[in-house]
C-alpha cells in the first residue's frame, strides 16, 4: 500500500538546539513529507476450498480503512489519533500500523510482518512484541 504524509521529529522535552542536534532536518518547524510504502505479510493455514490464506480484497479493505484512510495526506503529529503523543518515527509508525491491523484480521490469519518504507532506502520492519 502507499500513502503520503507529513510529520516532523521533535521531542517537546528538549529545546530547539537539542532537537536539531538529534533530528537535523527532520525537526524542521514547518514539517516535511514522505511517500510511504507499506508491505504487510500475513501467515496462517491455506483454506482447502478457496486455496487462499485470506481473500486479497479483504486485505485491501482492512489496510485501506484502518491504515491508508487514516494516514494518507495527513500530518502524523497533528491529525492522526493513533499517533497522538508518539514520536512519528518510521519505527513507531510501523508498530502503530501493526496495532491498527491486528484486531481486524479473521481468527485464522496472523500478522507476521509490517515493513514500512519512509524513503526508498529507509525502512522499519516490525514482527510484533
Ligand atoms: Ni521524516
Amino acid at each position: 500500500m502507499h500513502f503520503n504524509a507529513a510529520h516532523k521529529l521533535y521531542n517537546p522535552k528538549w529545546d530547539e538546539e537539542k532537537n536539531i542536534e538529534v533530528f537535523g532536518k527532520c525537526a524542521n518547524t514547518n514539517w516535511h513529507g514522505h511517500n510511504y510504502e507499506l508491505i504487510v505479510t500475513l501467515k496462517g493455514e491455506v483454506n482447502e476450498d478457496t486455496g487462499f490464506l485470506i481473500d486479497a480484497k479483504l486485505v485491501c479493505k482492512i489496510l485501506d480503512e484502518q491504515v491508508c484512510e487514516k494516514l494518507d495526506h495527513k500530518n502524523l503529529n497533528l491529525d492522526v489519533e493513533f499517533m497522538k503523543d508518539t514520536m512519528s518515527s518510521t519505527e513507531n509508525l510501523a508498530i502503530a500500523i501493526w496495532n491498527q491491523i491486528t484486531p481486524h484480521l479473521p481468527p485464522n490469519v496472523k500478522l507476521h510482518r509490517v515493513k514500512l518504507f519512509e524513503t526508498p532506502r529507509i525502512c522499519a520492519e516490525y514482527y510484533g512484541n
